[in-house]
């Protein structure tokens, strides 16, 4: 498999502070040597360049989307990223894009989904499925599952919404953290959310297998989301939202594994998205380092 890396160093969804070197941490991290060791042949796209903020004011001129912040580069950044990785699609190659904040998945998630039924896991402490109605910070990576469904405001953005995206076919694993109004878009919507409740419960690699069969019933393929807030913050301190309380270092690999050997039975992955990863509020560079190993655990590399 050749995995065409992504670079996507956005941070119009997060307020600005640091997530936009995201993709060059992970490289640094020895996410390359780190595929090939997998068995992978990765080849490097680059990054997307980012535009200027066309105003200093967030919200300047964006009547019809209330508080969603940035929401025209976030829009002008994803509908490039949208292409690239269609275009990996359509040469064979598996998309693997490196953020940059969670509103690039609102991208990868329309470019994956242009010529698939799209199923979709969701690491993540945050559900992400504000809408600029409800969101509290009015930063879009809050907004990306939201951005993708078409709802409230994001009915009418067609470079969001994918309709090829099925909603009955997303999972969320480790939810932990989720804002007053979004908790019933969650409960009134046809995902299934496995919360850090379930993990404790009934451990992590049968939650991913549940997760597995949710993505995968009815679909062409998997979307992985990996928002490293999802790992708890002594193990991943480099993030703009953290929460306590979450994924070890060994749930998480054993979760990245369990996806894995999925794919090694049945070719079930299509595309990934690393994100969040912000090297200025990180210790050392472990953040990134913990990204790129895990991705190389859903890349199939074990230990022996
Ligand atoms: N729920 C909060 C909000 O909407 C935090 C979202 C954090 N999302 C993320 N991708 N880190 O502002
Ligand atoms: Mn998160
Ligand atoms: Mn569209
Ligand atoms: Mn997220």
């Amino acid at each position: 498999t050749t995995v065409r890396i992504i670079g996507a160093p956005m941070d119009y969804g997060a307020d600005r502070r640091g997530v936009d070197m995201g993709p060059s941490a992970i490289r640094y991290a020895g996410l390359a040597d780190g595929l090939e060791r997998a068995g992978v042949d990765p080849v490097d796209a680059g990054d997307l360049l980012m535009p200027r903020a066309e105003e200093r004011d967030p919200d300047a001129n964006q009547p019809s989307h209330g508080n969603a912040k940035f929401l025209r580069e976030v829009e002008d950044i994803c509908r490039r990223l949208s292409d690239q990785v269609a275009d990996a699609l359509a040469n064979g190659e598996f998309p693997l894009v490196l953020g940059g904040d969670h509103s690039v998945a609102i991208g990868s998630m329309h470019g994956s989904a242009r010529d698939a039924d799209l199923g979709t896991i969701w690491f993540d402490a945050h559900a992400d499925l504000n809408t600029p109605e409800t969101s509290p910070s009015g930063n879009v990576h809050g907004m990306p599952l939201a951005a993708t469904l078409g709802r409230g405001m994001f009915e009418t953005t067609e470079w969001a919404t994918a309709p090829r995206v099925r909603e009955d076919a997303i999972a969320y694993v480790g939810l932990r953290s989720i804002d007053e109004r979004e908790r019933e878009l969650v409960r009134e919507s046809e995902m299934t959310a496995f919360t850090m409740a379930d993990i404790d419960e009934r451990g992590m690699t049968a939650v991913v297998e549940d997760a597995l069969d949710v993505a995968t019933d009815g679909t062409d393929g998997v979307h992985v989301s990996l928002d490293l807030d999802w790992l708890d913050p002594k193990t991943a301190p480099g993030v703009g939202t953290p929460v306590r309380g979450g994924v070890t270092y060994r749930e998480a690999h054993a979760a990245l594994e369990t996806v894995s050997q999925r794919h090694d039975a049945d070719g079930i992955l299509r595309s990934m998205d690393v994100v969040e990863v912000n090297p200025i509020l990180d210790e050392g560079n472990e953040t990134a380092t913990v990204a790129a190993e895990l991705t190389a655990s859903a890349f199939g590399k074990r230990i022996l």
